[in-house]
């Protein structure tokens, strides 16, 4: 069942209008539809029934294939999409990119501008996600004093293990990092970036851990492409996952959240000029 006003049939939860001006009636976005609940109506345009609605991935593909922009979902205007002709990065760089990202432990000790810090974040949450669920929680510390006031209390909580003999098998070698700390004020959990990503989502959804680390990898490629450092973290990760889970709630990640990864970022204090030469990929051809 649909509802037609004037030019413009419309579906009701999903607010599915097609323009009928512009509308060609071609059927890619049928095509499209991964859960192929688009169909033809009787005149040609495309429609989606009300009892198919529920079956949304509300993945936008409907909206993002249509030549002529006459199809909205979500209440989204079309029009309000950039047009993807010509404007990928090429190829070359995009290599350069992928091959050249380092992971920077030497810092600038100031803040990202917040208009960057913003961008990156919101470029990162284009990332993919299972059944597209979209609901990677992005935790950061947008300024060198609150990852200082996190070092403080990751460092005093590991102080606390050590003076108990509690740091768990395996994990002992967090007692070097906080020597080091107090004798030398060097920092190998944070490296002194000035700033951190933590990833987390909902345990429940089908995918969570793909989903943080899919995120994770967005934001630090694009990150490194506008001149900004990133380091994979799993030693922060370990110390508020699994050392320390007073930390994870002085950073207030929900109780029912996987923690996918941590990330420091901030801008590089050293400057990379060549690739490295990595040995050949591990490739197995099955079958
Ligand atoms: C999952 C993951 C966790 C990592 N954790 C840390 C870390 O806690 N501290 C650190 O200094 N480097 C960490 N690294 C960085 C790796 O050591 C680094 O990727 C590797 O040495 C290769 O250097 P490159 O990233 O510059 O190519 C981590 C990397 C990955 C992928």
């Amino acid at each position: 069942m649909y509802f037609v006003f004037k030019n413009f049939s419309i579906t009701k939860m999903l607010d599915f209008k097609i323009n009928q001006q512009t509308c060609t009636r071609c059927g890619l976005c049928v095509a499209d539809c991964p859960a192929r609940i688009i169909s033809l109506s009787e005149d040609g345009y495309p429609i989606i029934t009300l009892e198919k609605e529920g079956s949304c991935y509300k993945c936008q593909h409907c909206l993002a294939i249509c030549p002529t922009g006459a199809v909205s979902i979500l209440g989204l205007d079309p029009a309000a999409s950039s047009f993807l002709a010509g404007g990928y990065p090429d190829s070359d760089k995009l290599e350069t990119l992928i091959k050249g990202r380092r992971s920077v432990r030497r810092y600038k000790d100031e803040n990202l501008d917040p208009a960057l810090f913003q961008k990156l974040l919101d470029v990162a949450w284009h990332a993919p996600t299972g059944v597209n669920s979209r609901q990677v929680r992005f935790t950061v510390l947008d300024s060198k004093d609150k990852v200082a006031q996190l070092r403080e209390e990751v460092m005093a909580g590991l102080v606390r293990l050590i003076k108990e003999n509690a740091l768990p098998k395996g994990m002992e070698f967090f007692a070097n990092f906080v020597r080091i700390w107090e004798e030398h004020q060097v920092d190998i959990i944070f490296r002194s970036a000035p700033h951190l990503l933590i990833t987390s989502t909902p345990m429940s959804l089908p995918s969570p851990t793909p989903d943080c680390l899919i995120a994770l990898s967005y934001f630090e490629l694009f990150a490194q492409a506008n001149g900004v450092g990133t380091l994979w973290n799993g030693l922060a990760k370990w110390a508020i996952n699994d050392l320390l889970p007073q930390t994870r709630r002085l950073l207030d990640i929900p109780d029912d959240h996987l923690i996918g990864y941590a990330m420091v970022f901030g801008k590089p204090d050293v400057h990379y000029v060549r690739t490295v030469q990595h040995a050949p990929a591990l490739i197995h051809r099955a079958l």
